[in-house]
């Protein structure tokens, strides 16, 4: 759980933390503020999922709680479609942080590349990172051709790609490039939305090893060298995916993980063009008390 990857500028990354994607703001900051209590160090919203101000305020109740400092987190969050430019995305990252009430963001990513507008929003990042208000600045979603063509425009390398990437999609080629050029790969929905935990091959391995079906598939994204962030909004279950130090998967079975991939995205991702329509912003309704 204390294990880091040293990002590309020196920065220490640690390699699990807590997803609260399709989480509402009161349940997101109960999560939160149990998964902090329960040791977890990196945290990762975004703007589109409308519960920043409810992760905040899990930040400030957990640290209070447990007599830690806000340096020993790490918070990341992302800029969505509809802020994709340059002086949206300043706007966009102000906001954020007056919702999640912090004065700066550990890492922070383009959440889609919008087309025709992810350099601006890029040189957004940059010079938000060279003002110090941001440690790290990466990028989620990019396939290989637009990492390729920000690389070009870029005075900053991305620290991080943030994909998709659980047995199932295990996005290879994107990962390759990733390792090519100094990125770090970050999984969302590691456990296939819950889907890959089902699979009769994770679930041999986690009766050969006494450990769950998650925590083989969390265990085999940290020793293929990705940053995961699982979520879950049970107490029981924040702290199962946790525990993954104390076993390691032989080169055999990680084969055998290799092995599954279908190329095949969760459930939703083909719903929508998020490559080029700006989806409304969700609006959660909140109360700051
Ligand atoms: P819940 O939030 O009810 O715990 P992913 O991070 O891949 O998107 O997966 C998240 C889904 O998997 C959520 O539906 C979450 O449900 C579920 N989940 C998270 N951790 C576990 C676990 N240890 N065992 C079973 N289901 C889990």
């Amino acid at each position: 759980l204390d294990e880091t990857t040293t990002l590309n500028n020196g920065v220490k990354m640690p390699y699990f933390g807590l997803g609260v994607w399709q989480t509402d703001n009161h349940t997101a900051q109960n999560s939160v503020t149990e998964a902090i209590k329960n040791g977890y160090r990196l945290i990762d919203t975004a703007k589109e999922y409308g519960n920043q101000a409810g992760v905040g305020k899990g930040i400030r109740e957990s640290l209070k709680e447990t007599g830690g400092n806000r340096k020993d987190l790490f918070i990341t969050t992302k800029v969505f479609n509809g802020d994709a430019g340059y002086d949206s995305t300043l706007n966009a990252f102000y906001d954020t942080l007056h919702e999640l009430q912090l004065t700066y963001i550990d890492l922070y990513l383009i959440h889609w590349p919008v087309d025709g507008r992810y350099i601006d929003t890029w040189h957004a990042l940059e010079k938000l990172y060279k003002d110090g208000l941001i440690r790290a600045i990466g990028i989620s979603n990019f396939d290989n051709e637009r990492l390729q063509n920000l690389l070009d425009h870029a005075t900053v390398t991305p620290a991080v790609n943030q994909m998709e990437y659980n047995p199932l999609n295990q996005e290879k080629e994107i990962h390759e490039m990733a390792k090519m050029t100094g990125i770090q790969l970050e999984a969302w929905s590691p456990l296939g939305g819950g889907e890959a935990l089902n699979d009769p091959t994770i679930n041999q391995l986690a009766e050969k090893y006494h450990k769950t079906a998650a925590q083989i598939i969390l265990r085999w994204n940290y020793q293929q060298d990705v940053v995961t962030i699982p979520k879950s909004t049970h107490t029981n279950r924040i702290i199962e995916n946790s525990q993954i130090a104390d076993f390691e998967l032989s080169e055999e079975d990680v084969q055998k993980i290799q092995a599954m991939d279908k190329k095949k995205h969760t459930i939703w991702y083909d719903e929508f063009d998020w490559h080029n329509a700006i989806k409304p912003e969700t609006v959660q309704e909140w109360d700051d008390t």
